[in-house]
């Protein structure tokens, strides 16, 4: 069961109203996935077939920690798949502050343009990582590195297809699940059906508050197109699938499928993240991330270099 205080949520029932209309018509958002494998993260290219405007979803810079060696493969794969459909781009869109990759955000943007977007309370990741990471007054922790601060119910759109903004946090406080056509992006709330779901013990991070953001995006229509952020394949499954529905993780998924109540969620949740190791890239990735992909500005010797805290997560 859905908690009955969501379903009088206005932005909620305005998004359930979107797909419904969305789903019954034929000129349906376009989605392209770019998996990822190094860090399991899904990418999205979308767009709009009537007007070939288009949005990317959370992509990857790829990262070597061991040589500390950035490189643009993944996101010039991206950039060619745009320019051979010559689509425009008009939005980077940001699900929250990733922890286990570095965004090609503000790469792609040099490249294709477009205004790069997060949730509002990337303020709090930024205030709660900017005090870990010692940053002194010249990082402003006011959300001014992105181009626009979404808040629970704003809308834009890709092209002529409708867009809207959920705010689902417990991942973190700043995540965000973009209702874009038929479809929703549900960023770190809801893996695949058969891993369940994302982990809620990073700093600022609440499994209760994961719990009801999940139920939330759950009470959208059963025949919702849901895109993951991440998949890590799950026993008896040897392929990554990064594509499901409302109504199979309603009845289907391992953590929270209808019937599995809050507190028994939040058991489950709390147990299984304190056996979690650190993601490998959380002390690179969040850095960079939340001054929205930029890297830190290079020193007087010309090198960027990135903060390691010790003996702090
Ligand atoms: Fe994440």
């Amino acid at each position: 069961m859905s908690d009955p205080t969501f379903l009088n949520d206005v932005p909620l029932e305005k998004a359930a109203a979107q797909i419904r209309a969305a789903g019954a018509r034929e000129n349906r958002l376009a989605v392209e996935a770019f998996f990822d494998e190094p860090t399991n993260t899904a990418s999205y290219v979308i767009h709009d077939p009537a007007t070939r405007q288009a949005a990317i979803v959370d992509s990857v810079l790829d990262f070597d920690a061991a040589s500390g060696r950035t490189s643009t493969a993944s996101a010039d794969a991206i950039i060619a798949y745009v320019k051979a459909h010559g689509l425009t781009v008009d939005w980077l869109l940001e699900s929250h502050a990733h922890a286990d990759h570095l965004s090609a955000a503000p790469y792609i943007q040099r490249e294709l343009g477009g205004k790069l977007a997060i949730g509002r309370e990337i303020i709090t990741v930024q205030n709660v990582f900017g005090k870990i990471f010692n940053f002194g007054t010249e990082f402003a922790r006011d959300g001014s590195e992105f181009d626009r601060l979404f808040e629970d119910g704003d809308t834009f759109s890709v092209g002529s297809i409708p867009a809207m903004v959920l705010h689902v946090p417990g991942h973190t406080p700043a995540d965000m699940a973009y209702v874009i056509g038929d479809v929703v992006f549900t960023g770190d709330t809801l893996f695949m059906p058969d891993f369940g779901t994302a982990r809620a013990d990073f700093p600022g991070g609440d499994a209760r508050q994961l719990f009801h953001s999940i139920r939330r995006l759950l009470a959208l229509p059963d025949e919702t197109r849901l895109f993951l952020c991440h998949d890590y394949k799950a026993p008896g499954r040897d392929t990554y699938a990064w594509e499901t529905t409302v109504g199979a993780e309603r009845a289907e998924n391992i953590h929270v499928r209808d019937g599995v109540d809050e507190a028994a969620f939040v058991e489950m949740r709390t147990t299984r993240d304190a056996t979690l190791a650190m993601p490998k890239l959380i002390l690179p990735s969040v850095q960079v991330n939340m001054r929205a992909g930029n890297l830190p500005e290079p020193e007087e010797n010309g090198r960027r270099y990135l903060k390691l805290p010790l003996d702090t997560l």
